[in-house]
């Protein structure tokens, strides 16, 4: 977002203030912020008393060590315990916990509790039988569907850290993690529904095997499309059938204490450099973060709520806040398979009348999409159940929020825009439903138990009005521990850029307004959100560079009204191809394939531009900037830095002979 738009919206005037009787109710009430602020590691003591713990911790918070923290020290508890086993001890045993709706039409099924808990505890003992134990690496490439949260669960249950990878992602994705976390198990599907037809997983499962060594010993597969799976398919001595592993296993597992810091997930996500990083989360601290969030923002009333948020599981969205906050609060929760138009564009909102959803969860893109497809779809349904909307992923445009609140909230609801990342966990800037009078466009501030700022170069707080980097300046419970296996990494990428301050380094460019409030301007560093979804653009051009007829790339997000930012690629040819007369088209064609196939669809380029040079700086480094001004379509900037001035004419020529 340019400083023009920002600061016009800054001028943006409109506020909602909370409804009456929603704030009459409230779960979380304006004093939180004072009460937090005050002691805040006993605050978090107190939000911790939200989970079972097994044993009591002996100290809230170890920060001995910055930036390596440990939270409730000494407390043991059990992550698949507090999502299942003390809501059906508690007699809640016969509440949905998931009403899972499939894509094709009438393929749904609702799962109570008690039902989730024999599934989980089966799976359990089907993993133990498939070698794993606790502390072992699980790795999970599902589609959305049951079986998918069960799993999740039941390595918690064994404290076996899952990763769960985006079924978008490729084999060659795929295998990075598993060969970078040692997985030594993998469970999958043979596929899932999207957009109307069945879509394989397991071959993409069988690539990232053969390219992992010998790391994988087995392969667990759901049978949800029926697909076949050709002769080559099945491998009998690793692979082995969900339905005949787990059906029959028992439905009695008698959990185990972990450790409050026990590792409980890893999932990857785009850094600045071309290797993923794999965050790593732990059990109580984590859990504690996610159910207090997703309590406290969502003002979650567990007897009458339902809730849906349309997030993928393999993002930290679906982890935080379809999985591990909304179970551990004993919600009743949507799950949903497949694309918002299959078998018709008003699916959501056919689903939203049918589950009575009341608090509803998605990202700005979708809600880009439906303004797109315009409001006579979602008013043909009854959406007057819900009573608060959520947005996570990306700035939520002023337009975006008003169109999400009048056409979907019928003018009513809050609109809570919430900003965090894989690393924080949990939500850490975002109204309060009950409490704060909402600006479209701003994520407004901390939340009560959370200390953010916007700091200039040096670290010192900007005044109102002004500019900067978002930093966190207190540790909190679900923050990330470290990166797998990395902790020099982990130190370097979040906490050197202010090291003396000892404040977090969120990566995210932030203004605030003249009230204080925060607005968010997306990322300052190499990193593009392309649909709510982290990609890196370095990772993006070490595929490309990887393709035998490319010589040089360089890859910039550019503005782009449906998705955000859009990845467009700047491509040197290697000279014989180049003079071998070949057609433009085709080569583009062929890269955006390849980069499909090296990181996954997500990733695909919307643009790709062959040109003869790329602007350099005289140390040799890509001034992203320029290309970004051409991508965007704008008149170039200052190039005065340039080893060779005259580069970006050179490319504006070339690409205007090209059109
Ligand atoms: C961006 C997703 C503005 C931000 C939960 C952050 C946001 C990155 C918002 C993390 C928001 C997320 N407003 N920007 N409400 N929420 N972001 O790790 O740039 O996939 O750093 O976590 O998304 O993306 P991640």
């Amino acid at each position: 977002m340019s400083e023009e738009t920002l600061s016009n919206l800054s001028r943006e005037e409109r506020r909602f203030a909370p409804p009456e009787a929603l704030a009459a109710e409230a779960n979380v009430t304006a004093d939180w912020y004072d009460k937090a602020a005050e002691d805040r590691v006993a605050f978090w003591a107190e939000q911790a008393g939200r989970l079972h713990w097994d044993q009591p911790w002996d100290r809230v918070l170890d920060w001995d060590d910055p930036p390596f923290a440990k939270w409730f020290v000494g407390g043991k508890l059990n992550a698949s315990v507090n999502c299942v086993d003390r809501h059906v001890d508690a007699g809640r045993g016969d509440k949905v916990a998931f009403h899972w709706v499939g894509e094709p039409e009438d393929d749904a099924r609702s799962i109570t509790y008690a039902e989730l808990k024999d599934e989980v505890c089966k799976a359990a003992n089907a993993l133990t039988e498939l070698g794993v134990r606790t502390g072992d690496r699980v790795a999970i490439y599902m589609p959305m569907i049951p079986e998918t949260v069960v799993t999740m669960l039941a390595c918690a249950r064994l404290g076996a850290p899952h990763t769960v990878v985006f079924g978008g992602f490729s084999a060659d994705a795929l295998a990075s993690r598993i060969v970078d976390c040692e997985a030594h198990v993998v469970v999958t599907a043979d596929g899932g529904y999207r957009r109307g037809a069945p879509s394989a997983l397991k071959p993409a499962v069988d690539e990232a095997v053969a390219k992992s060594g010998d790391v994988v010993r087995k392969v667990l597969v759901v049978r949800r499309t029926g697909q076949d799976l050709g002769d080559a398919g099945w491998d009998d001595t690793r692979d082995v059938w969900w339905h005949d592993a787990v059906d029959s296993a028992s439905a009695e597992h008698t959990p185990e204490s972990f450790d409050s810091e026990h590792p409980l997930y890893v999932m990857y996500t785009s850094g600045t450099t071309g290797k993923p990083k794999g965050i790593l989360h732990t059990t109580g601290g984590y859990l504690v973060g996610s159910a207090y969030t997703h309590w406290g923002i969502f003002d979650l009333k567990p007897e009458t709520d339902v809730y849906w948020c349309t997030a993928d599981i393999g993002w930290v969205t679906g982890h935080s806040y379809m999985v591990y906050g909304p179970l551990a609060n004993g919600t009743t929760s949507v799950m949903y398979e497949g694309t918002p138009d299959s078998p018709h564009k008003g699916r959501w909102w056919e689903i939203i009348e049918k589950y009575g959803v009341t608090l509803f969860y998605t990202a700005p893109t979708a809600i880009r999409t439906f303004m797109k497809w315009g409001s006579d779809i979602p008013a043909k349904f009854d959406l007057s159940s819900l009573r608060l909307l959520g947005s996570v992923g990306e700035p939520i445009n002023p337009e975006a929020y008003i169109w999400y609140r009048e056409t979907i909230g019928a003018g009513q609801t809050p609109v809570v825009d919430t900003w965090w990342q894989t690393e924080t966990g949990a939500i850490m800037i975002s109204p309060l439903p009950g409490v704060t009078h909402g600006k479209p466009g701003s994520a407004m501030k901390a939340i009560p138990g959370v200390a953010a700022d916007v700091v200039d170069d040096e670290g010192k707080p900007v005044p109102n009005g002004s500019g900067g980097f978002l930093v966190l300046t207190e540790p909190w419970p679900s923050m990330l521990r470290t990166l797998w296996g990395d902790d020099e990494r982990f130190k370097d990428t979040y906490w050197s850029r202010f090291r003396s301050q000892g404040y977090y380094f969120a990566g995210d460019g932030a203004k605030k307004d003249d009230d204080g409030d925060i607005w968010l301007l997306g990322r300052v560093d190499d990193v593009m959100n392309v649909s709510g979804h982290r990609l890196s653009t370095t990772e993006i051009e070490s595929a490309l560079v990887s393709h035998p007829k490319v010589a040089e790339a360089a890859v910039v997000g550019a503005a782009d009204e449906m998705t955000g930012q859009a990845v467009c690629a700047f491509v040197i040819l290697r000279d014989e191809v180049v003079g071998d007369g070949g057609d433009n088209a085709d080569i583009v064609a062929e890269l955006r394939t390849h980069v499909a196939k090296e990181i996954g669809a997500i990733a695909k380029p919307r643009q790709i531009m062959i040109v003869p040079e790329l602007p350099k700086t005289r140390s040799g480094k890509i001034m992203r900037r320029l290309l970004k001004d051409v991508a965007e379509d704008r008149q170039v900037g200052d190039v005065t830095t340039l080893a060779d001035s005259t580069v970006m004419d050179l490319i504006s020529s070339n690409l205007q002979g090209g059109k």
